[in-house]
């Protein structure tokens, strides 16, 4: 794979800890402007996004999604070590990343159908195509020598998220994808074989 693009693809891995150093704000915009491009269904763009670059709101948003995932695991039994660890895993993410971009889900614009199960593909639809804009900020973000890391706990509290930002109840918070200056090198996951990927290949 010799061009620029397949560099980047491979290089690309996900970074949970920054350097304490600010991304300027030319540059988060880059990564907006590249998610923009994505493919989407009718060319609706059923995405919005929130950038956070401001440390007491990374750490209003860590503590109120902190919170709720205590309830949700102290509803599932987890023991008080265990939860105390993650809370604080979690939380140092968040607050220690220099800029957050929050892509939420935006189905206003989408088409409505009476039945359950188009409705649901549309959705579908729609959400596959956010999981393409945040590839191309990942993307470009490797492009522009900075570092991303991909959360998904928002999905899982998206009233919370919603309440902090104060955002339209039309939004649906997917992830938080945390960027900045990769601290250290995090070592490139591996993948598994890739022949046992493809299902089936006529040549
Ligand atoms: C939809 C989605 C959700 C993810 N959620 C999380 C997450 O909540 N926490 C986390 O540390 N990584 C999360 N990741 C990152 C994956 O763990 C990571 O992409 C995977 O382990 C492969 O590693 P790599 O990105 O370094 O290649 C998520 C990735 C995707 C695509």
């Amino acid at each position: 794979m010799p061009n620029d693009l397949a560099k980047f693809l491979k290089q690309r891995h996900s970074v949970r800890k920054f350097q304490a150093r600010d991304v300027a704000p030319e540059q988060l915009w880059q990564l907006l402007e590249a998610a923009s491009f994505a493919p989407s269904p009718h060319n609706r763009q059923p995405w919005r996004f929130a950038v956070l670059t401001q440390l007491a709101t990374r750490q209003k948003l860590a503590q109120a999604m902190g919170e709720r995932w205590k309830e949700q695991m102290l509803t599932d039994k987890i023991d008080e070590q265990t939860i105390q660890k993650r809370l604080k895993t979690s939380s140092e993410r968040i607050v220690n990343a220099p800029a957050l971009i929050l892509p939420c889900l935006y189905l206003a614009k989408m088409d409505s159908y009476p039945d359950e199960a188009r409705q649901t593909a549309e959705t579908t639809m729609a959400t596959q195509s956010l999981g393409a804009a945040i590839q191309n900020i990942l993307l470009m973000a490797e492009s522009l020598g900075l570092a991303c890391g991909w959360l998904s706990a928002p999905l899982f509290c998206p009233a919370v998220v919603r309440n902090v930002l104060n955002l339209d109840k039309s939004l649906i918070p997917h992830a938080l994808i945390l960027v900045g200056y990769e601290a250290g090198k995090a070592e490139n996951r591996p993948r598994p074989s890739f022949d046992d990927l493809i299902i089936h290949f006529e040549n």
